[in-house]
């Protein structure tokens, strides 16, 4: 199973990513999680990208793509996996295309959560006093200033690759305001729903 988690910041994508991790056992690719590693890691991709994540900008295409291209190649993602944050643009949802054509494979479906995005600055502000409140590092990025940036490159770069995706006849939208478990609930639906259909 190939499928992408599409939504704008804290729509819950991560949340129900994990969740699906554990109930069909292939990887979740997040970018975002990449990115942060790299840059606890000072590594040159990470330093690159520090100044651009902690501002809320994206990261060019051709470092996430790479990033992508070198991790789909690792043993655990043979049998599937769940991106998520990724592709954020029509340039990565092209080269994610040529990169999984070249290896005779294909996307199985692409979910959008769905959400009121007014109700979206209370939730990151929620996980960061949570985070804060536990003794966690909280990322720079969840800050209400730059929470707007990143929504507003979300509403700019990402939002016109779900029309690209419902044009290739990819798309399931579910209603990410519900509870995290009914939307959990819905997620497997759909994917209940292409196993069927295999
Ligand atoms: P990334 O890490 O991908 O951040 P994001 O998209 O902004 O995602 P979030 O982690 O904030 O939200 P989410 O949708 O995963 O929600 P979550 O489940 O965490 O990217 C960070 C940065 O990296 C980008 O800004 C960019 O700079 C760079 N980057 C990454 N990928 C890139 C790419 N492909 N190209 C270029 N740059 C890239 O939930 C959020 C909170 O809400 C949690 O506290 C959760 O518990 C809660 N929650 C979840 N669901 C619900 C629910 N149903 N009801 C109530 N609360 C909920």
């Amino acid at each position: 199973m190939r499928l992408i988690l599409v939504g704008p910041p804290g729509a819950g994508k991560g949340t129900q990513a994990g969740r699906l991790v554990a109930k069909y056992g292939i990887p979740q690719l997040s970018t975002g999680d990449m990115l942060r590693a790299a840059m606890a890691a000072g590594t040159p991709v990470g330093l690159a990208a520090k100044e651009l994540v902690d501002n809320g900008k994206l990261v060019p295409d051709d470092v996430v793509v790479g990033i992508i291209r070198e991790r789909i190649d690792e043993a655990d993602a043979q049998k599937g996996f769940i991106l998520d944050g990724f592709p954020r643009t029509v340039g990565q949802a092209d080269a994610l295309a040529d990169m999984l054509k070249n290896k005779g494979l294909a996307l199985d479906t692409v979910i959008e959560l769905r959400v009121d995005q007014t109700k979206l600055v209370d939730r990151i502000m929620k996980r960061a006093a949570d985070a804060a409140s536990a003794g966690q590092p909280v990322r720079k990025d969840d800050d209400p200033e730059v929470f707007k940036g990143r929504l507003e490159a979300y509403n700019q770069d990402t939002a016109v690759v779900i029309p690209y995706y419902e044009k290739a006849g990819l798309l399931a939208v579910v209603d990410g305001m519900q509870s995290i478990d009914q939307v959990s609930s819905d997620v497997e639906s759909v994917l209940a729903n292409l196993d069927e259909n295999v």
